[in-house]
């Protein structure tokens, strides 16, 4: 019989449980205004941990499960031989200072009650505003200072972890959605993630409850109480409703069977044997529901050829959840609990401001800080009626420094979301871009950037021209400019 989870090592020897105790149903369980008192919650979580299921994952926004965790933190004098927390910072987007950031780091340094956080993920709301490289920069000086173990992000798709890691971020892991329902981190992410070392957490493994036998055949439910289960109804919903679901459940029914397992145990497994997953985070109801000798089963067995072509075959009748991992936080469909960010954000704000061209109140123009634009003359981008052009644009970040260097791909994909910057200031979005044009340093380099084009154009098709522009202005190696017709 199985005794405890298997463990891993995530990142400089931080040895993890491979099933992670999630703690955001807390803030499910504290919506009413009350809180779980530290003590009661950290004897909670202490039965987890010396049962083995010792690494617990929080946020800044899980109610007081940082408290809680802090609390139980405190009973072991010893930190080499502590249990191991992960927690987020998911601030709103706004200037990324120093000191903006090390509030930020400080405040789970303390809830924690620890001097070193062992997993710091980071979560941004909007690539669109750049500052999210100025505060990994920030987390990344707090590491080397030891107050973070290992750094992480959480909600990133390939094309932004790339950015990051060619931008020279020392990352570990990666937090998304992955689930038999959910199997977008199966793609470009995953293929990254083998190439660069960084691991998958994956979190949302069981639908939050709904992937088990207790939803086996049964009718669509009308209303749904928890937070968990409000949002993954959205995914199932997404993935082509109740009956493509069912069809989900009918096929890990009869690999559990098979095994003598539970539902959620294949569900788990399933994602626990993808190469990129280090560990699923199953989330608990402290006090209120216990799977624990359950999940452990998870390790006590494995998916075989049979069981996965079965599973193959249930997904032939699902539909795949739209868009790129995160983009549930960032774009309609927003498949969160509420069905849009109102739990968190208030809005978005955008980067750039629009104003008006001085004696030319029928142009509207948007600058992006350069202290060239107004030296030579020149906008990000300007709006004329109903078109909006958008200067060539290079990966400077901050005002003069070259983001990713050397890395072209990277450098696409941060110039195009500062295109759709400033496009969306001017009252335009990139669905309205009628053409495109590249400046490449060297046209060896096309197809990185050709992927990263595609990655954000491939349903709108603008007008393309690629050209080998030699030597770029600078470090650059890419340069993309862009226009747009609203309406
Ligand atoms: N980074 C992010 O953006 C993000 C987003 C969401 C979640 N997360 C993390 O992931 C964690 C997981 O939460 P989740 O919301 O995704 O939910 P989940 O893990 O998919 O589902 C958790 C629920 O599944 C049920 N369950 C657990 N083990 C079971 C078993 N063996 N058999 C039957 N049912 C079982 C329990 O429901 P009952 O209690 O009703 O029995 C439990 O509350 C969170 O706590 C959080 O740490 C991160």
């Amino acid at each position: 019989m199985i005794q405890s989870p298997a463990r891993v090592l995530l990142s400089g020897g931080l040895s993890i449980s491979r099933l992670v105790c999630g703690l955001w149903q807390v803030a499910d369980m504290e919506k009413d205004g009350s809180t779980i008192d530290p003590r009661i919650g950290a004897d909670a979580l202490q039965a987890y941990a010396e049962k083995g299921f010792d690494t617990f994952d929080m946020a800044d926004h899980y109610g007081s499960a940082e408290l809680i965790t802090g609390t139980l933190l405190s009973r072991y004098p010893d930190e080499q031989h502590r249990p191991v927390a992960f927690t987020k910072w998911c601030p709103e987007p706004g200037p990324m200072t120093r000191e903006v950031v090390r509030k930020g780091v400080e405040e789970r340094l303390r809830r924690l009650d620890t001097d070193r956080i062992d997993l710091l993920q980071f979560h941004w709301w909007t690539f669109e505003h750049p500052a999210w490289l100025d505060a990994l920069h920030e987390m990344q000086r707090m590491k080397e200072e030891g107050l973070i173990s290992a750094l992480g992000l959480t909600n990133f798709d390939a094309a932004h972890l790339a950015v990051a890691l060619a931008d020279g971020i020392q990352i570990a892991s990666n937090q998304v959605s992955f689930s038999l329902v959910d199997r977008r981190a199966a793609g470009a992410l995953s293929d990254l993630c083998g190439k660069t070392g960084v691991k998958l957490l994956a979190y949302g493994t069981l639908c939050g409850g709904f992937l088990s036998e207790k939803w086996l055949g049964k009718s669509e439910p009308i209303e749904i109480a928890d937070w968990s289960r409000s949002k993954y109804k959205r995914f199932i919903d997404a993935a082509g409703g109740w009956e493509p679901f069912q069809a989900i459940l009918g096929a890990a029914s009869q690999i559990a069977r098979k095994h003598q397992v539970s539902i959620s145990n294949v569900a788990s497994r399933w994602v626990l044997e993808q190469e990129a997953v280090a560990a699923i985070i199953i989330g608990a109801r402290l006090g209120e529901s216990e799977h624990r000798d359950d999940n452990l089963n998870v390790f006590s067995f494995a998916l075989d050829d049979e069981d996965k072509a079965l599973l193959d075959a249930a997904f032939e009748t699902t539909l795949p959840i739209p868009g790129d991992c995160g983009d549930e936080y960032r774009k309609p469909p927003f498949l969160t609990a509420s069905g849009d960010l109102s739990h968190h954000l208030d809005a978005i704000p955008s980067i750039y401001t629009a104003e008006p061209v001085p004696g030319r109140p029928e142009r509207l123009r948007v600058s992006s800080g350069s202290v060239w634009e107004p030296i030579a003359g020149y906008s990000r981008a300007v709006r004329i009626g109903d078109r909006i052009l958008v200067s060539g644009t290079t990966a400077t970040h901050g005002g003069d420094r070259c983001v990713a260097p050397g890395d072209p791909g990277a450098q696409a994909t941060y110039i195009l979301d500062k295109i759709a910057a400033s496009i969306s200031a001017l009252g335009g979005s990139m669905e309205d871009v009628v053409r495109t044009r590249v400046y490449l340093r060297d046209a060896g380099q096309w197809e990185p950037v050709s992927r990263a084009h595609g990655r954000v154009f491939s349903t709108v098709l603008p007008a393309n021209t690629l050209i080998e522009a030699g030597n770029l202005v600078g470090d650059y190696e890419v340069e993309i400019e862009a226009e747009a017709i609203c309406g």
